[in-house]
C-alpha cells in the first residue's frame, strides 16, 4: 500500500496484515523501552485542516515509536489563516522532503488531491464526510483483540451515519473481515442508500438486543441544521440513545470519540465494564504504527551518505 485514502484500498488480506502487523508492535508497547529503530531517518508530517484529539495524538505517538521525525501543522496558527491553498503549503512543506504526509481535512477527497501533488506516502487521517480508514482499522483491531475474529459477528452501527466518514469506513472493513452490518437510527440521519454499503438499513433500536456489538456515532451537531434532521436533541435521545435499558448486558459497546456524553450514550454505559472506547483509543496508536510502517516499508530508505540524500521533493505539476 503506497497511499492509504480509504478502506477500499484494502482488501481482507492486506487489513489483516496490517492487523497482524500491529499485534506485533503491541507487544513493544508493554517493553520499558517502546521505541523501534525501523523509521530512523524518515520525516512524518501531520497535516491537521480540522480539530482533532485521537487521531492526531495517536499518529504522532506512532511516529515517534518508530523513530521518524515528525512535524505536526494545525492550520490554526499557520499560513492557511492568512489563505495559503492546501496545494501551496504541500509545495511549501515538500521542500523539507516528507515521507509520509497525514492528512485530515474537512473537504472530501482533499487527501486524493494531496497524493496527486507529493511524493511522500499520503494517508487520510478523516476528510469530510467520505472516509476515515485508521479508525476503522483500529475498530478491527480492538474487536479482534477482543473476540478473536469478526466472522459472523453482529455488529449495529447506530445514529448520525449521514454525517459521518467513520461509518463508511467501518461497514466496509466489517464486512471486508466478516461481519453482518446492521445501521440504525431516524430516517433523516440513516438513509435508506446505506444498504448500497451491504447494510441491513433499521429506523428503530427495537431489534437492538440482536447485536453482539453496539457501535454508536457522534450526533456532529457542527455538520447539521439541527431542526432538519431531528425534531429535537431530546427527541432523538429518547428513541435513539444507547442507554442501560436499550445496551443488553452480554453487548458490547464502541464509539469513535469524542461522545456527546448524555446524547449518543448515557454516562453509565460509556463507564461501564461493556465499553470499549479506551481499548479503541489504545489501539490506535499501534495500528497507526502499522500504517505508516506498511506505507513507507517500501519505499527506499535514506542513505546515512550526506552525498546521497534525496533532493527535497517538488509537488508534480497539474
Ligand atoms: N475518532 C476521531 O477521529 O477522534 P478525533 O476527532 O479526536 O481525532
Amino acid at each position: 500500500v503506497r497511499n492509504l485514502l480509504s478502506i477500499e484500498d484494502l482488501d481482507r488480506d492486506s487489513i489483516e496484515a496490517i492487523l497482524a502487523l500491529a499485534a506485533n508492535f503491541a507487544t513493544v508497547a508493554d517493553r520499558p523501552i517502546k521505541k523501534l529503530p525501523s523509521l530512523r531517518g524518515r520525516l512524518v508530517i501531520n497535516l491537521f485542516y480540522e480539530a482533532s484529539t485521537r487521531t492526531r495524538s495517536s499518529f504522532e505517538l506512532a511516529a515517534k515509536r518508530l523513530s521518524a521525525d515528525v512535524l505536526n501543522l494545525v492550520s490554526s496558527g499557520s499560513s492557511v489563516e492568512k489563505g495559503e491553498s492546501l496545494r501551496d503549503t504541500v509545495a511549501t512543506l515538500s521542500a523539507y522532503g516528507p515521507d509520509a504526509i497525514v492528512i485530515r481535512s474537512p473537504y472530501a477527497g482533499a487527501p486524493a488531491l494531496l497524493a496527486g501533488w507529493t511524493h511522500a506516502a499520503v494517508v487520510n487521517a478523516g476528510d469530510g464526510k467520505h472516509q476515515h480508514p485508521t479508525q476503522a482499522l483500529l475498530d478491527c483491531y480492538t474487536l479482534k483483540s477482543r473476540l478473536g475474529s469478526l466472522d459472523g459477528l453482529n455488529i449495529w452501527i447506530v445514529g448520525d451515519l449521514l454525517h459521518s466518514r467513520v461509518a463508511r469506513s467501518c461497514i466496509q472493513a466489517f464486512t471486508l473481515l466478516g461481519a453482518k452490518v446492521t445501521v440504525a437510527g431516524p430516517p433523516t440521519l440513516v438513509p435508506d442508500a446505506f444498504a448500497a454499503l451491504g447494510a441491513t438499513v433499521r429506523h428503530s433500536l427495537d431489534e437492538m438486543r440482536e447485536a453482539d456489538v453496539v457501535y454508536a456515532l457522534r450526533m456532529q451537531l457542527e455538520r447539521m441544521d439541527q431542526d432538519s434532521h431531528v425534531p429535537s436533541l431530546r427527541e432523538y435521545t429518547a428513541h435513539f440513545q444507547v442507554n442501560s435499558r436499550r445496551l443488553g448486558p452480554r453487548q458490547l459497546l464502541m464509539h469513535p470519540g469524542p461522545v456527546n456524553r448524555g446524547i449518543e450514550l448515557s454516562g453509565e454505559v460509556i463507564d461501564s465494564p461493556q465499553s470499549l472506547i479506551t481499548e479503541q483509543v489504545a489501539a490506535g496508536v499501534v495500528v497507526r504504527m502499522a500504517v505508516l510502517y506498511e506505507v513507507l516499508a517500501g519505499s527506499a530508505a535514506p542513505s546515512e551518505d550526506p552525498d546521497k540524500q534525496p533532493r527535497a521533493l517538488a509537488p508534480q505539476t497539474a
